[in-house]
């Protein structure tokens, strides 16, 4: 039971902190004004935050089928705010990881939009995860 509930602990550790990140990195960058020059160094935060998020995610399934044999019986709310969050943060790490590889050749515009959408993934993440969390 103790290591049971520390496994989870801790994946809730990395899961906590990569949120923070996913939301707060896009944010940083559009707000209170676009800072255009911190975007790069910022994407690979946003990057390495979105890839935590479906590591730690994975993690919480694995530890469940490790003590278990099986993972949770979720209702069917709590299974489609699963699966908004795994689309969210596929799109996010995609679309960070594009933007990394290309977006030097994007206009200042583009670059403003693509952050916008990564605040929108972030939010709708995060409003799933509260769903996730009550209708278990
Ligand atoms: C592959 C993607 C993801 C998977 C598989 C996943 C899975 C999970 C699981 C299994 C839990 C525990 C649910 C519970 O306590 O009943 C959880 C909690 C949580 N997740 Fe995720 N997650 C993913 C992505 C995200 C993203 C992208 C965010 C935010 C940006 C996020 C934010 C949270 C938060 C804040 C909690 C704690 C909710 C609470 O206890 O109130 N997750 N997630």
């Amino acid at each position: 039971m103790w290591s049971e509930n520390l496994a989870y602990a801790l994946a809730q550790v990395i899961h906590n902190f990569g949120a923070a990140a996913v939301l707060g990195g896009a944010v940083f960058v559009l707000w209170p004004a676009f800072r255009l020059e911190y975007s790069r160094s910022f994407a690979w935060l946003i990057l390495l935050a979105w890839g935590a998020q479906i590591g730690s995610g994975a993690l919480f399934g694995a530890i469940s089928l490790y003590y278990y044999g099986e993972t949770p019986d979720l209702s069917a709310v709590a299974l489609t705010a699963l699966a908004v969050k795994v689309l969210a943060a596929t799109t996010g790490f995609l679309l960070t990881a594009l933007y990394l590889m290309r977006g030097s050749g994007w206009d200042r515009a583009d670059v403003k939009r693509t952050f916008q959408v990564l605040v929108a993934l972030g939010v709708t993440a995060l409003t799933a995860a509260a769903f996730l969390r009550w209708f278990s």
